[in-house]
């Protein structure tokens, strides 16, 4: 390699608080790939090099170093030269929208705007979907046994009946009749208080943050968010310029103390207060009171995500948040995304009256209405009694497969992973016993085609936990049970080589 060709002085910028430091390095590192300022074959700086540049570790270095390895950006040994592979694979360019873009016009000198800049650096890495389902995937629900048939039925039905009046177009704040429903329903099995008026459809959870952030947020605002806490969440308010401020979250949920005394000036904070993403937990009824009471002081809002509450297996469910509020600080979001079927994409925000025109508002700038066909059906499903009756099934499944899931982990991954039975939700957590890091684990399950998310994926801050996340709702107790069998392979062959 000539000496030209190496990358030394490579200028990256600098690691936001919010973000491990070996996540920002690998950020950093690809994004510099991506857009060529690395050229395919150049030299990398070496780890030492790097580390004493940056002033961290060596090892965050080699980590960030490795994983890029392993996605196919980087090659050569770390210790004998580490370069930027020569064929980077087209699917990789894809992951920054460059496929199909003729080199000619890739590079434009045109540039993109400051919150362009934010957007494109915080996009989440959604992948396409291989397989309906498969044993640990832990945000989805079960489609094996999701009624098709009866869905088609009524789509169908829809198509067929639907007047011309509902081709023709729809409102920005959604189908009336199933916001009327909707009102219905979270008022009797969520303790929401509202009128139809203030329960606007989205496409889910991710679209009401998406422009909740927007309305409510300017650059620099400081958010309090779960930590861990859901990376959905952080992305989107980060993309309004919004700056995470990590709250710790115990057994009674977010610390609201924390929050008040590290950061009483925040505008906005997230929280998952009927089931904490990810680590299962209940928002205390005092500590929704403390947060309600700063919120009414602080004059801020709180985004309340209540995105699987329907699923608690024992014990009263815990009633929202919003059905507290008396200052109307509360906006409420649920999702039929997970209680239906992810691609579906449809949601709800139940949202403060002086925030409904802003959002109305927003809502008719962002693509007009949502989809009106679509809403029609979910209506018919709810108001037709099958709603309940899907919840009220996929309960008892789901309470199934949990069961199977705790028992197979206690007996196969005993002194691997301690396995907590979480009460709600649609996944539980494993804790490392033995020295193993989550990072690890999920490249080596993943190289075994098994699907575990790690928690320390959604640490907020410095300190992130060290466990997987293990999803129960996707395939039946016989396949989890085969799959506890496999992952406990994994992780024993790590064991043996720590
Ligand atoms: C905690 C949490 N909130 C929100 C969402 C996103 O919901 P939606 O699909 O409705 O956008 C997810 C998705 O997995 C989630 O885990």
């Amino acid at each position: 390699m000539a000496k030209n060709e190496s990358s030394v002085g490579l200028l990256l910028a600098s690691p936001p608080a919010d973000l491990e430091l070996n996540q920002w390095l690998h950020r950093e590192l690809r994004a510099a790939i991506l857009d060529r300022r690395l050229k395919p074959g150049a030299r990398l700086p070496s780890t030492r090099q790097l580390a004493r540049q940056y002033q961290i570790s060596r090892g965050t270095v080699t980590t960030a170093f490795e994983q890029l390895r392993d996605e196919g950006y980087l090659e050569g040994q770390i210790g004998s030269g580490t370069y930027v592979a020569k064929d980077i694979p087209d699917g990789l360019l894809q992951a920054r929208g460059m496929a199909g873009i003729s080199k000619r016009t890739a590079h434009s000198r045109a540039t993109l705007s400051s919150r362009g800049e934010r957007i494109s650096s915080t996009s989440l890495a959604i992948k396409p979907v291989t397989h309906a389902g498969r044993a640990f995937r832990a945000y989805h629900p079960a489609l094996d046994v999701f009624p098709l048939h009866l869905w088609s039925r009524m789509v169908a039905r829809r198509s067929r009946q639907s007047s011309r009046i509902l081709l023709a177009g729809g409102e920005p704040a959604g189908y009336r009749p199933l916001r009327e429903a909707l009102a219905g329903y979270l008022g009797s099995m969520r303790g929401v208080k509202c009128s139809q008026e203030q329960v606007v459809i989205v496409s889910g959870i991710q679209q009401a943050l998406d422009i909740v952030a927007r309305l409510v947020l300017d650059p620099g605002d400081a958010v309090w968010m779960e930590n861990p806490g859901y990376i959905g969440a952080s992305a989107a308010l980060r993309a309004a310029g919004g700056e995470m401020v990590p709250i710790p979250v115990d057994k009674n949920g977010l610390n609201v103390r924390t929050g008040v005394n590290s950061c009483p000036q925040a505008r906005l904070a997230y929280v998952t207060p009927a089931h904490q993403f990810p680590l299962g937990v209940v928002l205390s009824l005092e500590r929704r009171l403390a947060l309600l009471n700063w919120a009414n002081e602080a004059r801020a809002w709180i985004f309340e995500d209540d995105y699987d509450s329907e699923y608690r297996y024992s014990g009263r469910p815990f009633p929202a948040l919003q059905g507290l509020d008396q200052s109307g600080s509360v906006i409420y979001a649920g999702s039929f995304n997970k209680m239906l079927f992810p691609s579906l994409r449809l949601g709800y925000l139940v949202l403060p009256p002086r925030l409904v025109e802003p959002f109305v508002a927003a809502r008719s700038i962002v693509d007009r209405y949502p989809p009106v066909l679509d809403q029609a059906v979910v209506c018919d499903f709810m108001v037709e009694g099958y709603f309940g009756q899907h919840i009220r099934r996929m309960r008892e499944i789901y309470a199934e497969r949990r069961l199977a899931l705790i028992d197979a982990a206690r007996s196969e991954l005993q002194g691997l992973l301690r396995v907590d039975d979480l009460p709600a939700g649609l996944h539980t957590n494993g804790w490392f016993e033995c020295g193993i890091s989550d990072r690890q684990a999920t490249a080596a399950a993943s190289a075994a085609e098994i699907e575990v998310m790690s928690l320390s994926s959604f640490g907020v801050g410095r300190r992130v936990p060290n466990g997987l996340m293990l999803g129960f709702a996707t395939v039946n107790p016989a396949a989890t049970k085969a799959a506890v069998t496999r992952l406990a392979k994994v992780l024993e062959n790590l064991k043996r080589n720590l």
